[in-house]
C-alpha cells in the first residue's frame, strides 16, 4: 500500500521505516530540509537500536523515500499518517499547532491534485479527544472530495521502538467508516499484534489513559518505596511479591527517581488538563505528578543529609544522563534536574553517559564536566549517583571505583546495583526504598 508519513520524529520515523520494512511504499515528509537530506543518505538523527539497518535496506529496495513536500505523492496514496509533535503549552495542554498545520497542508495538497482515491488521514500523534474531528474540519475547508479520518495512537518505547512496532501488545484503531477500517487492516497485515477497533474518540483516549496508568504505577511504587525506607522493608522484594499477582503484573514497578522522557510527563499533565477543562478534577493524576516531581528531589536530599547542605568542595559523579537506558534522549530526564540542584548547592559535577552526552551538553553547556568513562567521573569524587538504568553500570569494577573515590558513597537512584555486594566491598549504599 502507499503511505505518507508526516513528521520524522521518534514516532514518525520509526513507524515510516517499519511500514516500509513490512513491504509498503512509504514517503516520509518533514519540513526540515537538512534532516531530509541526512535521512536520504541513511543517516538516522536519533539513537534507536536497529533502526538504521532496516532503514538502509528499505531505501535500497525502493520502499522508502524522504521529501519536504507532500503534493507529488498525494494523488496516489492510501493513507496519510500525521505523526508530528504535540508539545505541552503553557497551561499543560497539548499544543496542536503542528497537527493543525499538517491537516491544512494535506487539505491543500488533496485539492491541488484533485485526489479521487479516497485517502484515509490517520492521526498517530498523541492528541486530546476530538482532535480527529478538528483535523476533518480543517481538511474539509480546503478539499471537497471524499476522505476519512482515523486515530491510530503509537505505543512504542524509545530504545525498543522497532520491536514494539512489529510485535506490540496491540494496535489500536479508531474509525467511523468501513473504508478506513479496511485500509488500516490491510496496512497492519504484516504485523504480529492484535488489532482492536473502536470509535475515534475512544482510541484517542486509550493513548492518554495508558500512559497515565503506567505513570501512576510508577508513582505508586515510588510512594511504597518511601514507606519501605521508613519501615525497614525492601521495595525490590515488595515489588517482586506484588508483581507475582497476575492482576497486578510485574512491569512498571521499578522504584527510583521517577519517570522522565518526552511522553509520560507531558501526557499525564495533558490528561489532567483535559479533565479540568471538562470540569473534572483528576485528583489521582495530580498526586502522580507531585510524587514524580518529589522523587528526584529525594535523592538530592539524601545526598545532602550525608554530605552536608553546602556541597562546596564536594565532587559528585553522575552516572547516566538519558531519561532511561537505551536512548540518547534527555528530555525531562531526572539526571539533569539532579545535576542542576547539586550545582546550585555548589557541588562540582562530573557526568558520564554512554550515548546521551551530546544532547545533555545542549542543555547543561558548561555547567558541569563530562567524563569519557565512569572511572574518570569517579576519580576523587565524594559520591557516585546512578541516574539512568544503563545495564553497563551493574558491571562496573567496583573494587577499582572504591579506590578512586574520595569517600565510598553510592546513591543508586534506579535501584540497579547489588546492595549486598557493595556493602561487602565497603561502600555506603543508598537506594530508593531499600
Ligand atoms: C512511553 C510508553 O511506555 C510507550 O508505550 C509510549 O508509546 C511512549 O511513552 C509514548 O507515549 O510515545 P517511553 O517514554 O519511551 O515510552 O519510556 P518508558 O520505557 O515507558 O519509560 C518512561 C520512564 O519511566 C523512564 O524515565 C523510566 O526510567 C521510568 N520507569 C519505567 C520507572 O521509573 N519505573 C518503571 O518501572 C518503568
Amino acid at each position: 500500500m502507499k503511505i505518507i508519513m508526516i513528521g520524522t520524529g521518534y514516532v514518525g520515523l520509526t513507524s515510516g521505516v517499519c511500514f516500509a520494512h513490512i513491504g509498503h511504499e512509504v514517503v516520509c515528509i518533514d519540513i526540515d530540509k537538512e534532516k531530509v537530506k541526512k535521512l536520504r543518505n541513511s543517516s538516522v538523527p536519533i539513537y534507536e537500536p536497529g533502526l538504521e539497518k532496516i532503514m538502509r535496506t528499505a531505501i535500497k529496495k525502493g520502499k522508502l523515500q524522504f521529501d519536504t513536500v507532500l503534493k507529488p505523492y498525494i494523488a496516489n496514496t492510501d493513507a496519510i499518517f500525521i505523526a508530528v509533535q504535540t508539545p505541552q503549552d503553557k497551561d499543560g495542554k497539548a499544543d496542536l499547532q503542528f497537527v493543525k498545520t499538517a491537516a491544512k497542508h494535506i487539505g491543500i495538497a488533496l485539492h491541488a491534485k484533485k485526489a479521487k482515491q479516497y485517502p484515509v488521514i490517520v492521526d498517530k500523534s498523541t492528541v486530546p479527544v476530538g482532535t480527529a474531528q478538528l483535523v476533518k474540519k480543517i481538511i474539509k475547508k480546503e478539499f471537497d472530495g471524499e476522505f476519512d479520518v482515523a486515530s491510530n495512537p503509537e505505543f512504542l518505547r524509545e530504545g525498543d521502538a522497532i520491536q514494539d512496532f512489529l510485535k506490540g501488545d496491540r494496535v489500536i484503531i479508531g474509525t467511523d467508516t468501513e473504508h478506513a477500517k479496511k485500509v488500516l487492516t490491510d496496512i497492519y497485515k504484516g504485523i504480529e499484534s492484535e488489532l482492536f477497533f473502536t470509535s475515534i474518540e475512544s482510541s484517542e483516549m486509550i493513548k492518554y489513559a495508558s500512559n497515565a496508568f503506567l505513570a501512576t504505577k510508577i508513582s505508586f511504587i515510588n510512594e511504597i518505596a518511601n514507606v519501605c525506607e521508613d519501615s525497614g522493608a525492601d521495595v525490590l522484594d515488595v515489588a517482586k511479591g506484588m508483581g507475582m499477582d497476575k492482576r497486578i503484573g510485574n512491569k512498571f514497578l521499578k522504584a527510583g527517581i521517577g519517570y522522565g522522557g518526552s511522553c509520560f510527563p507531558k501526557d499525564v499533565r495533558a490528561l489532567h488538563s483535559i479533565a479540568l477543562n471538562n470540569g473534572y478534577t483528576f485528583h489521582l493524576l495530580k498526586a502522580v505528578i507531585e510524587v514524580n516531581n518529589k522523587q528526584r528531589k529525594l535523592l538530592v536530599d539524601k545526598l545532602k543529609k550525608r554530605l552536608g547542605n553546602n556541597l562546596k568542595g564536594k565532587k559528585i559523579a553522575i552516572l547516566g544522563l538519558a531519561f532511561k537506558d537505551n536512548t540518547d534522549d534527555v528530555r525531562e530526564s531526572a539526571a539533569l534536574d539532579i545535576i542542576k540542584w547539586l550545582i546550585d548547592d555548589h557541588a562540582s559535577v562530573y557526568a558520564y553517559d554512554p550515548v546521551a552526552e551530546k544532547n545533555a551538553r545542549l542543555v547543561l553547556s558548561d555547567q558541569c564536566e563530562f567524563s569519557p568513562d565512569p572511572y574518570h567521573a569517579a576519580q576523587d569524587a565524594h559520591a557516585i549517583v546512578i541516574a539512568t538504568e544503563w545495564p553497563e553500570f551493574t558491571e562496573l569494577d567496583f573494587i577499582k571505583l572504591k579506590k578512586l573515590l574520595s569517600t565510598p558513597l553510592v546513591f543508586d537512584g534506579k535501584n540497579i546495583l547489588d546492595k549486598q555486594l557493595l556493602t561487602d566491598l565497603g561502600f555506603e549504599y543508598y537506594g530508593m526504598g531499600r
